[in-house]
C-alpha cells in the first residue's frame, strides 16, 4: 500500500532531490508539491529549474504546485515533507502541525528547540518520542521532525560509533562545502568562480550544537545534550554537489586507528608513502 505525501517548497535544491528519491519509492506517491506564491498554480516542470542529473519524474511533472499553507493540500496527504527557507519554515510549519499534519522537515529553523526531535535514524532514533512532548506542550494533533544540517549529519554517525566505544571528548572539524548546500540562488557566481569563501553564516554554529543534541541522551522527557566540545570552521568551494570534511576527534580512552575503524564498521585508509626527496 502506498502512503500520499506532500513536499513544501518543491522546486528548490532539496525538493528537487526529495522528489528524485520519494518518486521512484515503493511506499510513497507524491500527490503534492508547493512553493512560493511566484510559483504557485503553474505546472511543476514550468516552476522548477531543474538540475538534477535524471529527468523530471512524468507525474509530478503534471502537478500543479501549491500554495504553501494547510488549506491547499489534499486531504488524503498526512505526510509532509518541508524543504522551505529557515525564515519561511519558521513561520508556516507550526500552521501544518497545528492541521495536524506530520511534517519531516530540511529547514533548519527550531532544529535545537528542547521539544523538537532533530534525528538521524541510524544515530538517536529514540530521541523521536520527543514528539509526544511537543504534542503535550503546543497542542499540536501533528508534528515536526527535523533532520539536521547537511555537514553535521554525515559527520555524526562515525562519532556516535566511537563515542559509544571509547567516548568523546573534543571535535574538531573543517569543512569544504558545494554550493548546492547554499540553494539554487545562494552564492552568487561572481563570489565563488575561482575562489574559496572562508566562512558559511551560520553553519558552524549549526554543526557545534547540532551535534551535542544529535549525541545527547533523551530521558523520556528531555534530551540532556553531550557536553563534547565542537569547533567548526566552514569553507564553501566552487564545486556542484557533495561536501568534503576533515574531522579531529580526541576521545577519553586511548585508541589506535584500527580499533576506531572497526568501531565505525570500517577499515583504516593505507598510511600514505612518504614522498621521495631530491
Ligand atoms: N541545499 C542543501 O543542501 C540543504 C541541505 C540541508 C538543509 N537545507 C535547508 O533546506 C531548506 C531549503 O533549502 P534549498 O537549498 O532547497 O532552498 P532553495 O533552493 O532556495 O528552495 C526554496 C524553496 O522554498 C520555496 N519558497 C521560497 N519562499 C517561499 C515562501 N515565501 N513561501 C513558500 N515557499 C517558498 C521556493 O519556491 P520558489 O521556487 O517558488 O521560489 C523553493 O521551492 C533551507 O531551510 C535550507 O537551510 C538545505
Amino acid at each position: 500500500m502506498t502512503r500520499s505525501v506532500g513536499i513544501l517548497g518543491a522546486t528548490g535544491a532539496v525538493g528537487q532531490r526529495l522528489i528524485q528519491l520519494l518518486d521512484p519509492h515503493p511506499e510513497f506517491e507524491i500527490a503534492a508539491v508547493t512553493a512560493s506564491e511566484d510559483s504557485a498554480g503553474s505546472d511543476y516542470r514550468e516552476a522548477a529549474k531543474w538540475r538534477i542529473g535524471t529527468p523530471i519524474p512524468e507525474d509530478v511533472a503534471d502537478l500543479e504546485v501549491r500554495q504553501t499553507d494547510p488549506t491547499y493540500i489534499p486531504n488524503d496527504v498526512d505526510l509532509l515533507f518541508s524543504s522551505l527557507p529557515s525564515s519561511v519554515g519558521e513561520a508556516v510549519e507550526p500552521k501544518f502541525a497545528e492541521a495536524g499534519y506530520v511534517l519531516s522537515s530540511n529547514s533548519s529553523n527550531f532544529r535545537t528547540d528542547d521539544d523538537m526531535p532533530l534525528t538521524i535514524p541510524e544515530v538517536n532514533p529514540d530521541h523521536l518520542d520527543l514528539i509526544e512532548v511537543q504534542r503535550d506542550e503546543r497542542g499540536w494533533d501533528g508534528a515536526i521532525v527535523k533532520n539536521p544540517n547537511c555537514s553535521t549529519i554525515t559527520m555524526v554517525p562515525p562519532l556516535a560509533a566511537l563515542d559509544e566505544a571509547f567516548g568523546l571528548d573534543r571535535v574538531d572539524v573543517s569543512t569544504l562545502q558545494a554550493v548546492s548546500g547554499a540553494g539554487y540562488s545562494g552564492v552568487s557566481s561572481m563570489e565563488i568562480i575561482d575562489n574559496a569563501i572562508p566562512h558559511i553564516g551560520g553553519e558552524e554554529t549549526k554543526m557545534e550544537t547540532e551535534s551535542q543534541k544529535l549525541l545527547g541522551s533523551f530521558d523520556g522527557a528531555e534530551v540532556e545534550w553531550h557536553d563534547v566540545d565542537v569547533a567548526a570552521s566552514c569553507n564553501r568551494i566552487p564545486t556542484l554537489d557533495g561536501h568534503l570534511e576533515n574531522v579531529w576527534a580526541d576521545t577519553t580512552e586511548d585508541v589506535t586507528p584500527e580499533a576506531a575503524a572497526e568501531a565505525c564498521g570500517s577499515t583504516p585508509l593505507p598510511t600514505s608513502t612518504p614522498r621521495p626527496t631530491s
